[in-house]
């Protein structure tokens, strides 16, 4: 289904994101709007989702249960939350299905317990966040494909260990794009030699789905997405939905993973009927607000056109790379070329060599106003492998975290760009990163060995004068 941007401008975008405006302490005493470049991690919701929530909480009620007016209104709209996720990604009506979870954690680890038979191998990747690698440790015998030395998937492994395999492998698992280093996996082409070799795919689409547009094709074809997971909150639409999309026939057969009311059409003591699918594996009563937020999220990037999301991305990411390469001491992990910015997402890892990324990370916030992540964002594998260090190293850092110290752990700073992100605060971003590698920062910072980040001496900001929890006074 194809989806023309009809009233939205990507330049409309920065005036409708909730606490854009918000201005933040900084070292010299001051305040400056805060810059949130941790997009990866998660977004700022958006004014018409919020907006659209609030009119919804007039008619919230009961899902599936209740017969009251109220009740089918909340009803209809969760069920066409479903309809919108499966559209968002390209499903298929009738051969898929959609469950509504909490996130792309919980959908992974569902699916996994759906692969939990026999001698079964389900393919990882080095590159994988601990999410699309746990989940299946804890079900099934797990191989990891091998990475290239600029961090992308080497493809011929993959090959390889399919054609080892002699049909033994249930399923690649796949990340459609890295928290850690913006690269894009092909994950049609994966498809493609998964479907070949008798295995299913999965596309771990937490990051991939904010950023470009996510078509599982028609289950005939070989380059077909078998499952697709996505969060939420990653989506503009932080609320504690997310999904897992796929193949109805997984799910049909079989006890679902989690049981309870809901789930069922006819119980007696000694029996139980379990009902027809999304409600079979959607047990309890759903997060109904959550699913609206994210629905109406999709329904505005669809509107918005995830081409011009896709294009605004690129434009900042290959702003960035330029600028990060003037920054004498700057590092960055995975591809670097500005001309290549529309092949990656705008995910960019880096170190300021000599300076600890705690520091980094600790500097921006406190100088700047600016949030970003730092350390190795749970895909630790994946960071290790980019920062050449093996085993042995990694035991020595279970060991120091033993003994109480995170000091010296190792890990980057990574900066990650959403849709209303500008290249100003890009500008910002580099002047901060100049100063910082200047070594012309203001602060005295002390690092806390316990957690390993850094605190700027002196300056004392109490959190409970910017929010608080309670009821308002003129309430009470
Ligand atoms: C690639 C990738 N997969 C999975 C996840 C897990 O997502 P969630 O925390 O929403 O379950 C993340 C979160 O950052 C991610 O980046």
């Amino acid at each position: 289904m194809k989806h023309a941007a009809k009233f939205l401008n990507i330049d409309d975008i920065p005036a409708l994101v909730v606490g854009l405006e918000t201005h933040v302490p900084v070292l010299d005493g001051g305040s400056v709007p805060y810059i949130n470049l941790d997009n990866a991690a998660s977004t700022p919701v958006l004014k018409p989702v919020l907006d659209k929530l609030n009119v919804f909480m007039g008619w919230y009620s009961s899902v599936h249960r209740g017969t009251g007016f109220k009740s089918q209104i909340a009803t209809h709209i969760y069920d066409q939350v479903h309809d919108v996720a499966l559209d968002f990604v390209g499903g298929d009506p009738v051969r898929d299905t959609v469950i509504l979870v909490r996130n792309t954690t919980e959908a992974i680890n569902r699916l996994a317990r759906r692969f939990t038979y026999g001698d079964r191998v389900v393919l990882c990747s080095k590159m994988e966040h601990h999410s699309n690698d746990l989940p299946w440790r804890a079900n099934v015998h797990v191989e990891y494909i091998e990475l290239k030395s600029d961090g992308s998937i080497d493809l011929q492994d993959l090959r390889a260990k399919l054609d080892r395999s002699s049909g033994h492998v249930d399923l690649v698992a796949i990340t459609g794009g890295s928290n850690v280093t913006g690269i894009i996996n092909p994950i049609h082409e994966i498809a493609e030699l998964a479907h070949a070799a008798g295995a299913k795919i999965m596309v771990d689409a937490a990051q991939l789905a904010p950023h470009r547009r996510i078509d599982m094709l028609s289950h005939d074809d070989p380059r077909h997405l078998d499952f697709v997971t996505l969060s939420g909150h990653k989506l503009y639409a932080p609320y504690g939905v997310g999904a897992l999309i796929g193949s109805r026939k997984t799910f049909e057969e079989g006890a679902p993973d989690l049981v309870g009311g809901g789930s069922v059409d006819i119980v007696t003591l000694s029996s139980v009927q379990w009902t027809s699918l999304p409600d079979k594996e959607e047990a309890g009563s759903p997060n109904v607000v959550g699913g609206v937020a994210m629905a109406e999220s999709m329904l505005l990037l669809n509107e918005l056109g995830m081409d011009t999301v896709a294009a605004h991305e690129a434009e900042l990411t290959a702003y960035a790379l330029e600028g990060l390469a003037q920054i004498p001491r700057i590092r960055v992990f995975g591809p670097t070329d500005p001309q290549r910015a529309t092949e990656r997402l705008g995910v960019i890892s880096f170190q300021v060599e000599g300076l600890s990324h705690f520091l980094v990370a600790a500097i921006l916030s406190a100088e700047f106003g600016i949030g970003v992540r730092n350390g190795c964002f749970c895909a630790h594998p994946y960071v290790l492998e980019l920062l050449g260090l093996d085993e042995q190293d990694a035991a020595y850092h279970r060991n120091e975290i033993k003994r109480g110290s995170r000091t010296n752990l190792p890990g980057l700073v990574r900066i990650s760009f959403g849709i209303y992100n500008t290249r100003a605060e890009i500008a910002r971003l580099l002047e901060a990163l100049a100063v910082i590698a200047q070594d012309r920062y203001q602060g005295v910072y002390e690092q806390d060995p316990a957690s390993g980040s850094y605190a700027p001496q002196g300056h004392v900001v109490d959190l409970d004068d910017y929010f608080r929890l309670g009821v308002p006074k003129s309430f009470a």
